[in-house]
């Protein structure tokens, strides 16, 4: 293998930069040349490629963010748009590529390496939902932020003792608002896995005001009650319909915050670079050990490959005793 190729695809996520400078380091390392690949499958497509060198990963490791940039490409959904990536891939000589991204971006490298390009899979979105890997690349940074932002709101809601719904993002999975939730010591937290009575938690609300508790902090996944959709208006979130709920049922002042693409920027923290510089050089060794078809992931602090189509098939679930802690410690 002489040329290999990387590209950032779907949602962006804080750590990206350091998998790209990780996947060209570790390639220029084995004496293979790298070339990045602009906008995702986009790029494939339109011939947006360009190679890398070490001086073109410096200075990136603690930027949030892409230098490749991603994008969405429908293009690549259909049969030509493959066909033309693919003839884009053989013209450069790219005999290797590493996708970075979330499951959208996997079903898209399971394609191409169908298709005969020898592919690896680098989870990184800050939905946590992708299996083979106990975390995700920029799970543990949008997390710290929402977290943040939980302790600051909770200033304002204890000043005013109010009732304030957080919405934080997460796709359709509960991972993010149940760590943030927890981490930041959330009345209640609903995600989209479990079933939860909006009554219950007025009642619970309630029942803390009696107890003398004059403020609340509900944090919610975007995908409680349905799968959210991209890009829509504030009054159709989960947040802003629970928010309503809450304050017609108890007649409490209740405001909602939805933290929305906050999430999605900001320097990565350490626990996100080390992962991203460990995932980043492992995706090239496998590349160079003949290992293709694979999602590079991190099990019980383990170095691990899995068949893209097995974690396409077993998504990652939320733990239940994180469910049972946010239940009973809230
Ligand atoms: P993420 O990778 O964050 O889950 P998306 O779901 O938007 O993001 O997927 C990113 C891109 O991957 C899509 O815009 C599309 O180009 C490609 N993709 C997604 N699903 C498929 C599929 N079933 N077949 C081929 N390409 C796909
Ligand atoms: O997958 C990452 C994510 O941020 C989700 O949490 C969210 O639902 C979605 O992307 C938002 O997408 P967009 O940036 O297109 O609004």
């Amino acid at each position: 293998m002489r040329t290999i190729a990387v590209i950032t695809s779907g949602g962006d996520a804080p750590g990206m930069n350091a998998a790209v400078r990780a996947v060209t380091r570790m390639a220029l390392f084995h004496g293979l040349k790298v070339i990045g690949i602009r906008r995702g499958y986009f790029g494939m497509i339109h011939n947006d490629m360009f190679e890398l060198y070490s001086g073109s990963v410096g200075d990136i490791i603690h930027r949030g963010g892409t230098i490749l940039k991603t994008a969405r490409s429908p293009e690549f959904k259909t049969p030509e748009g493959r066909a033309t990536a693919l003839e884009n891939l053989r013209a450069h000589g790219i005999e290797g590529l590493v996708v970075i991204g979330g499951d959208g971006s996997f079903r898209g490298a399971l394609e191409l390496e169908n298709l005969g390009v020898n592919t690896v899979c680098i989870p990184c979105t800050i939905d946590n939902d992708i299996g083979g890997t106990d975390q995700t690349i920029g799970f543990d940074t949008a997390v710290n932020t929402a977290v943040d932002a939980i302790n600051k709101i909770r200033d304002t809601a204890t000043s005013h003792e109010r009732t304030f719904v957080i919405e934080v993002m997460g796709r359709n999975a509960g991972f993010l608002a149940l760590h943030a939730g927890l981490a930041g010591g959330a009345e209640s937290i609903l995600i989209p896995e479990v079933d939860t009575n909006l009554d219950d938690v007025c009642r619970r609300i309630m029942d803390g005001h009696i107890r003398g508790k004059s403020h609340s902090i509900i944090v919610v996944a975007e995908g409680f009650g349905g799968e959210p959709v991209a890009g829509r208006d504030a009054e159709e979130s989960a947040g802003f319909k629970v928010c309503k709920y809450i304050r017609q049922k108890t007649g409490f002042d209740t405001r909602v915050t939805i933290l929305g693409h906050i999430q999605r920027g900001g320097y990565p923290t350490v626990v996100d670079r080390i992962l991203a510089t460990r995932l980043g050089a492992r995706a090239v060794e496998a590349l160079l050990e003949g290992e293709h078809g694979v999602v590079v992931g991190m099990q019980n602090n383990e170095l691990t490959l899995t068949p893209i189509e097995e974690v396409l098939a077993n998504k990652k679930t939320v733990s239940d005793e994180f469910c049972r802690l946010a239940n009973i410690l809230a």
